[in-house]
């Protein structure tokens, strides 16, 4: 089978033949329909965060049998999985690090690594059945796949980590396929204000469709003053949906008294952020969300759900449709911003 394989970082992805085995006790064979382009696969090839190499990547995707596909993969019977909190899953023979699967193999003799269990960018899949969850028949397959990641991560970080209450204000900086997820979380967990932050103002003009009240421009001067001004002070509820240092900050300093920043983007490895130690007087927080602390078996059937009934607007979050073949063109006009969510549709 085709798949794009990533052979150093800060090089283009090459389609090579690589083959998968039959499958094992607890293990399913998925023909891969769809993977969506994710800002994460990104910082893995340009090397902000390790992987070993050579390594299939993709993690966002759907296929057939009718299901949706998650990294967080989870054996049911450690202790984090057994107090509610699968996303944290300690059992690494299941949840495997990253160099240990070898379910991906080739003609050449050098290892071929599977990305978070998963390697969504090959015609097939080989994962353990605890990172599936089946979906409705009627459900199109190149929305679902676009739960498998961006918006379960979004979403859940909104309803999950934070557990944003009705009528709270809410910030979203970084209005990618995570943070529309995560401004159209707000919208159905009833958020009072939510004020979208981006640079592109296309993204902001979308992003208001999807429920933003608010819109904030970083380049019409200092984001923290011009959220506090909306706000008469400060937000309950700020999300770094970008990765960066300078935005973490962001989210953190614009809290009102008692807010929580919720950091979503991965910041690159190594990188430290700075915090007014101050500002922990008046009971401020900042925490991690983990795609967004999902119980995804539960939480994206719901969200199928949501999508059917015209609160979920998944169909706005795709900018383009794109062979195996683009593949490096999807990931150019992602850093170029020009996208919400780029989408690999495989033959049928
Ligand atoms: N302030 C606010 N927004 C900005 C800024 C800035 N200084 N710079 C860029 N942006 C906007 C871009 O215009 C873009 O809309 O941030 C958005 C980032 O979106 P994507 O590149 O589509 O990223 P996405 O896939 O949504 O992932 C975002 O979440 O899960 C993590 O690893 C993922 O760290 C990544 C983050
Ligand atoms: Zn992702
Ligand atoms: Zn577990």
């Amino acid at each position: 089978m085709k798949a794009a394989v990533l052979h150093e970082v800060n090089k283009p992805l090459v389609i090579e033949d690589v083959s998968l085995p039959k499958p094992g006790p607890r293990e399913v064979l998925i023909r891969t329909s769809v993977a969506g382009l994710c800002h994460s696969d990104l910082h893995f090839m340009e090397g902000l965060y390790p992987h070993p190499l050579p390594a299939v990547l993709g993690h966002e995707s759907a296929g057939v049998v009718h299901v949706v596909t998650c990294l967080s993969v989870f054996c049911g019977t450690c202790d984090n999985c057994t107090t509610g909190r699968p996303v944290l899953c300690t059992d690494t023979s299941v949840k495997m690090l990253p160099g240990v699967s070898n379910r991906l193999s080739w003609a050449r003799s050098e290892k071929l690594n599977q990305f978070l269990n998963l390697s969504s960018f090959a015609e097939q899949m080989l994962v353990h059945e605890n990172a599936i969850v089946k979906i409705r028949k009627d459900m199109p397959l190149e929305l679902a796949a676009l739960i498998g990641c961006g918006v379960i991560t979004g979403y859940g970080a909104v309803v999950n980590t934070a557990k944003v209450a009705p009528g709270e204000t809410v910030v979203v900086i970084g209005c990618g396929g995570v943070g529309m997820a995560a401004i159209n979380g707000a919208q159905i967990a009833g958020a009072g204000r939510v004020i979208a932050v981006d640079t592109n103002p296309a993204k902001l003009q979308l992003a208001t469709k999807l429920g933003a009240t608010d819109i904030v421009d970083p380049r019409n001067g200092d984001v923290v003053q011009q959220v506090r001004d909306l706000t008469n002070g400060g937000v309950h509820h700020s999300f770094e949906v970008l990765g960066r240092k300078e935005t973490a900050e962001q989210a953190f300093a614009m809290l009102a008294p008692g807010g929580t920043a919720t950091i979503v983007g991965m910041i690159p490895f190594g990188q430290k952020i700075e915090l007014h130690g101050f500002d922990f007087l008046r009971e401020r927080k900042m925490q991690g969300s983990s795609m967004g602390s999902n119980h995804f078996r539960v939480d994206m059937p719901r969200l199928v759900e949501f999508y059917m009934r015209g609160k979920l607007h998944l169909e706005d979050w795709i900018s383009a449709k794109l062979k195996l073949s683009e593949i490096n063109e999807g990931f150019a006009a992602m850093k170029a911003g020009k996208t919400v969510r780029s989408v690999i549709v495989f033959d049928a």
